[in-house]
């Protein structure tokens, strides 16, 4: 998620924009900038990669001026470059933008046709130009930017200044945070906390759908039409370590508490109630095309293979074509049937794991058209495939991958329909539903990340633990290796993860009171069987931690310990299991005390062999 800081007051700000920069690192970024208006005009520093290449250029060129704005970029629309990189100026309007802009190609059109010249590749450049418009037509600046927020779809964060009002910020948002941050003759406006804490701890968090013009010693807030709203200032008493993390104790808590903004970015400007079909920028794939496919391979490592192996499901389901999983590593010595009516998936959080990437390079030099599901924009994998689906989950900074992994499954999904409904093995009404249960997943863990306080309960209880297996079957297989990756890896204790019908062909043996067995059981077509699984186990002396439907009866006599998950269609229930696992894990893990950002031995991204 870019990073977004602000100024107007009676200090020299380029300094401090650049610390508050500095202090918004952690969101992730692959290019920044500065924008200062020293009252006379507005000049721009930007570049790509770290900050310290932003430094730089301010060294070289300091800027002068009381009223500004900085911006580091997480690119979502357009690769990394200086071009692209915010912020992005127009006659006298400088903005900056944190989200994604729906609708910005036809209104880039529009503004085109009416002569504005564009710079960049992205979305947020058509703030610049329509805020111009407006103002050069005499709108003030609040005024300007309200009336171009109501033709704007999508979300943002955005803060405008004006050399036609130079004493002034106008800020807006929808869906990525700002907060504002109430100085002595100073007002400051970031993404999050860490940008001012330094400077003070009164802060004003905006609400969806509000507007704020901030001068050096005023706050105004209204909605959208202008009405005002009354809000008090909020004392932060975090550390600054704390207030990047905003305020939960690690990045991956963070990161799992983010999933339904994540999958709502996935999800935003992707599908077509109407149409009952998915929409894909940056796919193009013809429905001919699509059609000729006889075979898909889909690679990855790691969490990342686990989403390919639940995609698997979904895909054979919607297109009857063969789809076939493998692990990378094992993928490129195989001597792998392709062929040019082969589609290969690469899915990869980082874009860069060396195993995946060689797979991809396999498949390709093999003749398959080649499509990558990664997080990172102009990453390796997602640069050396014909197609790519970026994930919208923003970085991810735990070496756990939560919300990449949850974000991937909501591509695969979305590209399970897509495939089906250009080989019409599904009817627009068959998609149309499946698009609504999706719609409905950001809501549902929402609600069920209220199951946190029961899920450390049950965490105390296995603390000590040194084994656990997890079962699952059918589209739950996957969630039962991926649950059982999560605790192995950042807890340290010793877990597996198996089809349940497997158990009676070996892990059966290892059934004792010590250890704990993990079963996915919520209702749906293998309820009975793995409830007989259930019941082996509790025979055997083991003791059983359910995850299990809302309102199930008969698992609340078998054990007492069960995490309960709300219903949706069954072929979207494996994503919402996946939550209490997350935090089972991470609250094990947490408990133990080990390094749950950093696991040992780990790293986020894997870029050797
Ligand atoms: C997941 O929690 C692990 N950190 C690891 O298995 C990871 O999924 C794997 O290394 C693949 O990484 P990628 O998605 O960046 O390719």
């Amino acid at each position: 998620m870019c990073g977004i800081v602000g100024y107007v007051g009676d200090q020299e700000c380029a300094s401090l924009l650049m610390s508050g920069l500095e202090h918004l690192e952690y969101r992730g970024y692959d290019s920044a900038g500065l924008a200062v208006f020293d009252g006379q005009e507005t000049h721009m520093l930007r570049s790509v990669g770290k900050l310290r290449n932003l430094a730089a250029l301010l060294a070289a060129s300091p800027l002068h001026g009381k009223v500004g704005l900085g911006h580091t970029r997480w690119a979502t629309h357009g690769a990394p470059s200086e071009k692209n990189a915010h912020p992005h100026m127009a006659g006298p309007i400088t903005v900056v933008h944190n989200g994604i802009v729906e609708n910005h190609l036809a209104l880039r059109a529009e503004l085109q046709a009416r002569g504005h010249v564009f710079q960049s590749e992205t979305d947020t450049e058509i703030f610049s130009h329509f805020i111009r418009e407006k103002v050069e037509a005499g709108c003030s600046l609040e005024l300007a930017v309200r009336q171009v927020l109501q033709v704007v779809e999508g979300s943002y964060a955005l803060v405008v200044f004006s050399t036609t009002e130079p004493d002034r910020l106008v800020a807006a948002k929808n869906a990525s945070p700002l907060v504002v941050g109430i100085g002595q003759d100073e007002m400051l406006i970031a993404s999050d906390v860490p940008a001012i804490i330094r400077h003070t701890r009164d802060v004003v968090f905006l609400h969806e759908g509000e507007l704020a013009v901030v001068t050096k010693n005023s706050l105004k807030i209204t909605d959208l039409e202008g009405n005002p709203v009354e809000r008090r200032p909020k004392r932060i008493d975090w550390t600054p370590a704390q207030a990047e993390k905003g305020g939960f104790k690690h990045f991956m808590l963070k990161e799992i508490f983010e999933q339904p903004r994540a999958m709502a970015d996935t999800l935003r400007g992707r599908l077509s109630l109407e149409r009952g079909d998915v929409l894909f920028n940056q796919v193009q794939l013809t429905d001919e095309r699509i059609r000729t496919f006889d075979r898909i391979v889909i690679s990855a490592c790691g969490t990342a293979w686990h989403a390919g192996l639940l995609g698997r499901y979904w895909i054979e389901q919607t297109t009857r074509i063969p789809v076939t999983v493998d692990v990378a590593s094992e993928f490129r010595y195989r001597n792998p049937i392709i062929s040019d009516r082969t589609l290969f998936i690469a899915i990869s959080q980082s874009g860069e794991t060396a195993d995946t990437h060689a797979a991809l390079r396999e498949a390709r030099d093999r003749g398959a058209e080649t499509l990558s599901i990664c997080n990172v924009v102009d990453s390796s994998i997602a640069r050396d495939s014909d197609h790519v689906i970026y994930t919208l989950a923003g970085p991810e900074i735990g070496v756990a991958s939560t919300k990449a992994f949850v974000t991937q499954l909501i591509a695969l999904r979305l590209l399970a329909l897509r495939l089906g409904r250009a080989r019409q093995t599904i009817s627009a009404d068959e998609a149309r539903t499946a698009l609504q249960n999706l719609l409905q997943l950001p809501a549902l863990v929402e609600q069920l990340l209220g199951c946190a306080p029961n899920v450390e309960k049950i965490a105390r209880k296995y603390l000590n633990c040194r084994d656990f297996l997890f079962l699952g079957r059918g589209v739950y297989q996957p969630i039962a290796l991926e649950g059982a990756l999560k605790l192995k890896e950042i807890s340290y204790i010793h877990a597996e993860g198996y089809a349940a019908g497997e158990m009676k062909h070996g892990p059966i043996a290892l059934i004792d009171e010590a250890m704990p067995v993990l079963v996915l059981t919520p209702h749906g077509t293998h309820y009975e069987k793995t409830f007989s699984n259930l019941e082996e186990v509790r025979a055997r002396g083991g003791r059983v931690i359910a995850v299990a439907s809302e309102g199930d009866e008969q698992i609340a006599q078998f054990t007492q310990d069960v995490l309960w998950v709300p219903e949706l269609d069954e072929s979207l229930m494996p994503i919402l299991c996946t939550i209490p696992l997350q935090l089972l894990a991470y609250y094990m893990a947490d408990l133990k005390g080990t390094d749950v950002d950093q696991p040992r031995n780990l790293a986020k991204s894997v870029t050797v062999e």
